[in-house]
């Protein structure tokens, strides 16, 4: 069943509101306590849009915001595929089109693709989101090619995330902290032997290449 976030992300409205006002407040929220996350973010999403002839997966790309940032660099037939499962954050998503973006209507559990398929395969603000969102993990390094890397970017639990209130707000609303090592253990178990973990505020930053 979907969560009540889930649920609000079908909305024409929140989609309509998402890259203007909703996600500048969320980057706002996971900065408490601190300042770093939008500024990671950039580097984080700098080295994900390198220049190079590179396939992309963004799963859960909402309105396509990073989608189009992934592309932005892409040389030859490189090509950025975005994935979601709103229809509609997806009409948002090609109200700006770009030559080297394409968007599939699909569920994070099962990927549209075949095993090995992507360069880079990248998931951001969305697996705190999904009540069931381990098994995401292991579809994100089934379609992803030998050599290539993951990237995602989700919640983690710090003292501020662990306070009652906030907690049951989390959990209320739908959305999960991940523990510290919830989601490096999953990518370990999935096989991967190298992974970066950056946590900044009230986020962590991954990224798993795959051997
Ligand atoms: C908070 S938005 C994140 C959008 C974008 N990646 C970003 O960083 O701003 C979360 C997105 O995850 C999508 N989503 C949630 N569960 C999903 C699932 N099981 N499969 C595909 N997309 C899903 C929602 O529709 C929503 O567009």
């Amino acid at each position: 069943m979907p969560s009540i976030a889930q649920r609000l992300m079908g909305n024409p409205l929140v989609s309509a509101v998402y890259e203007g006002v909703w996600r500048p407040v969320f980057t706002r929220i996971f900065s408490l306590g601190g300042s770093g996350t939008a500024e990671f973010d950039k580097a984080f999403t700098a080295y994900l849009a390198r220049a190079g002839e590179r396939t992309i997966l963004d799963v859960a790309c909402g309105p396509g915001l990073y989608t189009r940032r992934l592309a932005a660099n892409l040389t030859g037939t490189g090509h950025c595929v975005g994935v979601d499962f709103s229809e509609a954050m997806l009409a948002r998503a090609v109200t700006k089109p770009h030559p080297r973006t394409s968007f599939i209507r699909g569920d994070a559990h099962r990927l549209p693709f075949a095993d090995d398929s992507f360069d880079t395969v990248t998931c951001f603000a969305a697996l705190y989101l999904i009540p069931d969102p381990l098994p995401v993990i292991d579809e994100l390094i089934r379609v992803t090619r030998p050599g290539g890397e993951v990237a995602i970017f989700t919640s983690v639990v710090t003292g501020l995330t662990s306070l009652p209130g906030v907690k049951t707000i989390g959990h209320l609303g739908g959305y999960r902290f991940f523990g510290r090592d919830e989601i490096t253990d999953r990518l370990r178990l999935a096989g991967v032997g190298r992974i970066e973990q950056t946590v900044v505020d009230q986020g962590q930053f991954v990224l798993a290449f795959k051997d």
